[in-house]
């Protein structure tokens, strides 16, 4: 879920909306608001759906609203996305509103509780419980700050909560366990958010909230202390995104936009890290060579898209620093009791920085005495926080929910580690350095010609619009571009799609080829990687003998594949390892395009949220 909060003098409704507006990627069942009025008391707007029924609802039920508000835009878990399930809630007969992110698990004792003390509870939701024992802490003469103190501690779970009391206008206090709360600090007014995009286009000073730690604002003042009221010293830090870079700047979606970003994407977090055509992250380097030349093992850790980057990351730094690198799902990796040494590295691959299932798995291996390194697309976010060493991406801030510029980014930066430690253990010769650092020069203009491939599968995906099922086949590196691209398709066109090692074939998925089943192939080049190119090349033969139709993505100049391909779509020539950044964007632009024509929402599809902070 995404929060906002809001103390000052200016338009409290439209920095509300303005910062849900840039966190509704973070879910959007329903939305809602809370605000102090003229009259001294709180007024709530909410409602199920996307963020626009709330703004259709404040066009015919306007508020008028003083300094104070809080907002939410909400991913269900207890109770489902219903006008009375939305946040805010209220407690003290309406004269407190809360809102929260995450899940209180402890919420049925805290429920009986509040029916104990002849509180009545109106929704299904942990929240609402949470309100009416705050509330009733306030109606017994406690101020809220304090209410607050007294009660958080007691709560089991995860949690951002932000409350406002009647009694206390220009006032927002808020609490943070296992869930991010970042402070925007402007000129007479201050800010809450989940992250910085809540309050990126009003100012770009902020604070990171850290773990247990309570937060209060007023226009004047940030107060920050931990749950037991020890005053907590804290450092501003600069938003580096502004607030263009996270519109629609004239795109028919954020997704089509972020295709098209990709270049800069890739550029910027190539910047500052590549110099003499040797790599050196200065985060890295803070972490010590010695850990680096010590490690007989690498975790990747990642869930979605950004387990297929750390996937891909695997073979380019298994074989440049010759250390065994494996991915694992964070969610998995846990539970099958790791074996973990002091010579484990692990390096975790996240957007948003706050996948819950993704940050518990950084905290575990962290208690285990772990080297831990983040690779993150979101300054301050919790998990980079909790890392020993951040790497970050320069992707800019990603809207759509399929993750486009941050998925190419996070393989660029995982190389780039790859080629950091190749350099501290000294496993590459410097030609080999010398070509991996040109590759990596030469990739932000090889990417623009990617992009332009837009028209060609545009055109592809018009005529397959009725398409139900779709396959992805790759060898290598091709692999994980393969699973990529099958899972853009589901999360964005809903139609079945599944990606297949192209070796594993004949081991049982080749009975799923009849007449016409479309099946991408990722063809690796004929030039650098020729053993694998004939294999691809025999498997195409296999699949179209037994009628599939086949659209091949080729280095241009791969004439090999023409007799048997339906369609080819060539991608400017790179070196084997170097592809998968190429071969995804014709991907991309397909998942874009089917999910267009069959009039879905593109940026924002049913069920899923960019960012999942619960486990
Ligand atoms: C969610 C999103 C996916 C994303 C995954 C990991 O499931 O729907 O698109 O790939 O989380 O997100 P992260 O922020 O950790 O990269």
């Amino acid at each position: 879920c995404g929060i906002v909060g809001y103390v000052g003098p200016n338009d409290t409704v439209d920095a509300l909306i303005s910062g849900l507006r840039r966190l509704e990627y973070r879910g959007y069942d329903s939305a809602g608001i809370a605000v102090s009025t003229p009259e001294g008391s709180i007024t709530t707007r909410k409602k199920a759906g996307k963020l626009a029924r709330l703004e259709e609802l404040l066009e015919v039920q306007p508020v008028e609203a003083t300094n104070t508000g809080i907002g939410h835009t909400r991913w269900a878990t207890h109770g489902g996305p219903t006008d009375v399930n939305a946040h805010p809630h209220l407690g003290d007969d309406g004269k407190l509103a809360l809102i929260h992110n995450g899940i209180i698990e402890n919420f049925a004792a805290l429920r009986e509780e509040a029916e104990a003390a002849g509180i009545a509870l109106e929704s299904e939701t942990d929240t609402e419980v949470v309100a009416a024992l705050l509330g009733h802490r306030v109606a017994q003469g406690e101020d809220l700050e304090s209410a607050f103190r007294g009660l958080v501690p007691r709560l089991e779970g995860t949690f951002t909560l932000l409350a406002m009391h009647r009694d206390e206008p220009g006032k927002v206090v808020s609490a943070r366990h296992n869930s991010p709360l970042v402070v925007g600090i402007g000129e007479g007014e201050n800010f809450l958010g989940s992250d910085v995009a809540a309050f990126v286009s009003f100012t770009q000073r902020a604070v990171a909230v850290d773990e247990d730690n309570i937060a209060v604002i007023t226009p004047e003042e940030v107060r920050i202390s931990t749950f037991a009221g020890e005053p907590v010293e804290f450092e501003e830090f600069e938003v580096a995104w502004d607030a263009e870079a996270a519109d629609k700047g004239g795109w028919s979606s954020f997704m089509a936009k972020e295709i098209n970003d990709q270049p800069d994407a890739v550029a910027n977090t190539i910047r500052g890290r590549l110099h003499d055509g040797q790599v050196e992250i200065p985060e890295l380097t803070a972490l010590g060579d010695e850990v680096l030349r010590n490690i007989d093992r690498i975790i990747i850790i990642a869930c979605g898209t950004a387990s297929y980057a750390g996937m891909t990351g695997t073979y380019a730094i298994e074989q440049w620093a010759r250390v065994p690198v494996e991915v694992q799902l964070s969610h998995e990796f846990r539970y099958r009791d790791p074996v973990l040494t002091d010579r484990t590295l692990l390096i975790s691959v996240s957007q948003s920085g706050e996948t819950m299932d993704t940050l518990m798995a950084v905290k575990y291996a962290v208690e285990r005495g772990v080297k831990t390194i983040s690779v993150c697309n979101t300054q301050s976010a919790t998990i980079p926080r909790e890392s020993h060493a951040a790497v970050y991406t320069h992707a800019g801030p990603e809207v759509a929910v399929a993750s486009t510029k941050a998925y190419v980014a996070q393989i660029t930066a995982l190389y780039l580690i790859g080629l950091h430690i190749a350099r501290v253990r000294g496993t590459m010769s410097a030609e080999e350095t010398q070509q991996a650092a040109h590759q990596l020069d030469e990739l932000p203009e090889k990417f623009r010609e990617a992009v332009a491939t837009h028209e060609q599968v545009a055109q592809l995906a018009h005529w397959m619009a009725d398409t139900r099922s779709v396959l992805f086949l790759g060898r290598h590196v091709g692999y994980p571009t393969a699973l990529e691209g099958a899972l853009k398709l589901k999360e964005i066109a809903y139609i079945h799609a599944e990606g297949f090692a192209a070796g594993e074939l004949k081991h049982g998925p080749i009975a799923l080829i009849d007449h016409g089943q479309p099946v991408f192939v990722i063809v690796p080049s004929p030039r650098t990687a020729p053993i694998m190119h004939s294999k691809v090349v025999s498997n195409i033969q296999e699949i179209r003998a037994r009628g599939a139709r086949v659209i091949a993505i080729v280095e241009v100049g791969d004439t090999s594949v023409l007799p048997y391909a339906d369609d080819v779509i060539r991608l400017p020539l790179a070196d084997a390892l170097f592809e998968p950044l190429l071969q995804v964007v014709p991907l991309q632009w397909f998942a874009l395009e089917l999910s267009t024509a069959k009039g879905l929402d593109v940026d924002q599809p049913r069920n899923l949220a960019k960012s999942v902070t619960v486990e």
